[in-house]
Parts: structure tokens; sequence; C-alpha cells
């Protein structure tokens, strides 16, 4: 009798623990466009282009000196080119245009 009362506690505790994650997960989904690009950025552009823009990572672009304006920007990120991937499966043409848009926040020559 004793041990099923622990695995109830047990179990109650595994409950507690996931049901606050799901919260911490849904709370930190809320925020404005501008911080919508970075975390995506950050989350599926740093592997290859490093946080600055210009990590080079798989023949990546520095993106620190990107001449292209906002529809080209749209455009490769969504068609891929060479060594980058697609993205138009994986996100959103809104989150495609809040990425292009934090990117050329990453310029240093503007
Ligand atoms: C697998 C590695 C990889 C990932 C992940 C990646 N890129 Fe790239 N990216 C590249 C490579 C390689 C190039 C250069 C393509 C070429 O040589 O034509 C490039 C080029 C670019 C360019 C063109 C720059 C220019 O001026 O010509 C942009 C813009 C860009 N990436 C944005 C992004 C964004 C935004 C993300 C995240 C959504 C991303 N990339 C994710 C590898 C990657």
């Amino acid at each position: 009798m004793k041990s099923i009362f622990s695995f109830l506690i047990f179990a109650a505790l595994i409950y507690a623990c996931s049901s606050s994650n799901a919260e911490t997960r849904a709370t930190s989904s809320i925020s404005d466009k501008a911080e919508d690009g970075e975390k995506i950025y950050k989350t599926y552009c740093v592997t290859c282009h490093g946080v600055n823009g210009d990590m080079g990572g798989s023949g990546a672009f520095d993106l620190t000196k990107s001449q292209l304006t906002l529809e080209e920007r749209i455009k490769i990120i969504s068609e891929g080119r060479n060594m980058m991937t697609p993205f138009k499966e994986l996100l959103s043409k809104e989150k495609i245009k809040a990425v292009a848009e934090y990117i050329e926040t990453l310029r240093t020559d503007q």
C-alpha cells in the first residue's frame, strides 16, 4: 500500500513539472514582431550564419555585408540558394518576412 502511495506522489510530481513547462512555452510565444524575427534567426539561421551574421558556416554568406533588398532576401530565405536550404516549408510567409527584416539589423555597412 505504501508503495502505491509513493508512486502516486511521483506521478503527481511529473504531471506538475510537465504542465509548468507547457505554461512557459505558451508565454514565451507571445512577443512582438521584431523579437520574433530575432528568435527565428537564432533558431534556424545561427547554425550557418552565426549570431552576428558573419560566421560563414557551410560557406554561408556574410550577412553583415549583404546588399539585397527585402524582397530578394525573402526570396532566398523561401527558395534557398546553393548550400542554403529553403525555408518556405518550415516557416510561414509572415515569419520569413520577420526574419528578413531582422537580418537587416545585422548589416554593418549601411
Ligand atoms: C545550411 C546552412 C544555412 C542555413 C541554416 C541558413 N543559411 Fe542563409 N545562406 C547559406 C549559404 C551557404 C548562403 C550562400 C548561398 C550561395 O552561395 O548562393 C546563404 C545566403 C543567405 C542570404 C543571401 C545573402 C546575400 O546577400 O546574397 C540570406 C539573405 C540568407 N542566407 C539568410 C538566411 C536566413 C534568414 C536563414 C534562417 C531562416 C538562413 N539564411 C539559414 C547557408 C545557410
